[in-house]
């Protein structure tokens, strides 16, 4: 996918997953939506947890789902978050991401309605390591 793709329908499909996050520690609820290599929309949210370090992030979430229903191949993924500052995927996420993905891949960066940022995996990642440095 080019870097110019129209990604409003992960864009849209984050936005509308964030909603259901459960974060009733940090209030903070974020989305996130994977379009696969069959062009399906894959979404997850953060699940927190009281023992804190068992929470989950969205990105987790919709990896699971991706790889769940088959997908292998991630071809853009967006996040979705509020407030003013970019909502970008934490360092582990972005490692998560890596293995389904390229320094190519678009992501998406969406607040509460409407696209904030994009970014390829490789400039959240650059000199990443991934499933190729095993080979
Ligand atoms: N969070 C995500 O879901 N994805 C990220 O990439 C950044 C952080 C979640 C984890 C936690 O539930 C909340 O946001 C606050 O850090």
């Amino acid at each position: 996918m080019s870097k110019n793709a129209n990604h409003d329908a992960i864009a849209q499909a984050a936005m509308a997953a964030m909603p259901r996050a459960y974060a009733p520690y940090s209030q903070f609820q974020v989305g996130a939506a994977i379009l696969d290599e069959n062009g399906i929309i894959h979404t997850g949210v953060n699940v927190e947890n009281a023992a804190y370090p068992q929470g989950s992030c969205a990105e987790a979430g919709a990896i699971a789902a991706m790889v769940m229903a088959g997908g292998k191949a991630i071809q853009a993924i967006a996040v979705s978050g509020r407030g003013d500052l970019l909502c970008t995927p934490c360092g582990g996420c972005r490692q998560r991401i890596r293995e389904f993905a390229t320094s190519d891949t678009p992501v998406v960066i969406c607040g509460e309605d409407a696209i904030k940022a994009e970014f390829t995996l490789g400039d959240l990642l650059p000199h990443n390591f991934g499933p190729d440095n095993l080979d």
